[in-house]
């Protein structure tokens, strides 16, 4: 298959991606997190392609990236006052809300289970393609099952060029790490997977609690632990470690930092990291994927603080890690 490539920044290719989802096509869309591999959500067949080209395992379910917040009432059913609420302060944004799914709704779009995760994405150029046509779309990450999440349409095509009909190249994405997963299907409201979107500032919202467990939740199929993996093994490691083993003079290193280096050294290719949790997270995945083109043999990454802000981070950080920290 001979994968289109498509400029955000022109009308026509706009309408060309729209045409091509209305069609049962398989698009990667730029979205303000990372690119997301979209289908026509109300056609199962064109759904289940992303599977195909994703390698990724049938019972993981897609969230369904919608035109507008009233187009709730189409996918879901039963949504509580908290979903409209949030939906209202957070969309268009990096907000994904678990609700009932509506009785329609392909077991394929969510995995068997009874709830479907929903968003309104806020890059220009995907509300325009889904404006156009009404358009809701299923859209995973835009990665091989278990890699890195692309930022880029580079990265995209580094990984699904031949297995997907086109890619829509919108420049980089803004926040660089997914969005944040609120299942709002029981009580209490809780976040599922962290993102830009912290549970404060759900709950300055909701006025209520919001729980946000530190570790992921691993009971959602698709939510497991070893999961946005560049190819090159990475160890993630406090200042203090990397210091020390900074001073057995490695060679053929990445490494990922946010202190100064004690010295200058030969055979380490060194990155200075974002110092901001904001900043970080959208670096992330961008340098994770450039160290991996360096070939070299390890990739270590200068553990960041503590505190909410960086919750994303360091959940991406561990499962990208290939064993715990
Ligand atoms: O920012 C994002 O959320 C990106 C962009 C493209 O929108 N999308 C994304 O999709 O990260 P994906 O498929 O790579 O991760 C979505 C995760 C699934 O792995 C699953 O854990 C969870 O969302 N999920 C989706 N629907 C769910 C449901 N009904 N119940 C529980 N978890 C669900
Ligand atoms: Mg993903």
């Amino acid at each position: 298959m001979n994968t289109l490539r498509l400029n955000a920044q022109q009308g026509q290719d706009i309408v060309t991606a729209a045409d091509l989802l209305q069609q049962g096509k398989l698009v990667a869309v730029p979205t303000e997190t990372v690119y997301g591999l979209a289908a026509d959500a109300s056609n199962p067949s064109a759904v289940s392609g992303i599977f195909t080209a994703k390698g990724r395992p049938a019972n993981h379910p897609l969230i369904v990236h919608l035109h507008a917040i009233t187009a709730m009432t189409n996918w879901a059913k039963d949504i509580p006052a908290a979903a409209w609420q949030l939906a209202e302060a957070f969309w268009p944004g990096p907000l994904t809300l678990l609700l009932p799914k509506a009785d329609h709704v392909s077991p394929v779009i969510t995995g068997g289970l009874n709830s479907i995760g929903l968003r309104m994405p806020a890059h220009p150029a995907l509300l325009q393609v889904l404006q156009l046509n009404q358009l809701a779309v299923a859209a995973p990450s835009a990665n091989r099952y278990k890699k890195l999440s692309p930022t880029s349409a580079e990265q995209v095509l580094a990984g699904l060029h031949g297995r997907i009909d086109a890619v829509l190249d919108g420049g980089e994405c803004e926040h660089g790490v997914e969005s944040t997963i609120v299942d709002l299907t029981g009580e209490p409201i809780r976040i599922v997977r962290a993102g830009p979107i912290t549970a404060s500032q759900l709950q300055a919202v909701l006025k209520t609690t919001v729980l946000q467990p530190q570790q992921h939740q691993a009971q959602v199929p698709g939510n497991v632990d070893a999961h946005y993996q560049p190819n090159t093994p990475l160890r993630c490691l406090d200042s203090a470690q990397l210091h020390a083993l900074l001073l057995e003079q490695p060679s053929n290193i990445a490494v990922l930092h946010l202190n100064a280096l004690p010295t200058a050294q030969a055979g380490i290719i060194c990155k200075q990291m974002p110092t901001d949790a904001a900043g970080y997270a959208s670096q992330l995945y961008r340098q994770l994927y450039q160290a991996d083109k360096l070939g070299v043999t390890a990739i270590w990454c200068e553990l960041p603080p503590q505190g909410e802000a960086w919750l994303a981070v360091h959940d991406r950080l561990r499962r990208a890690q290939h064993s715990a920290y």
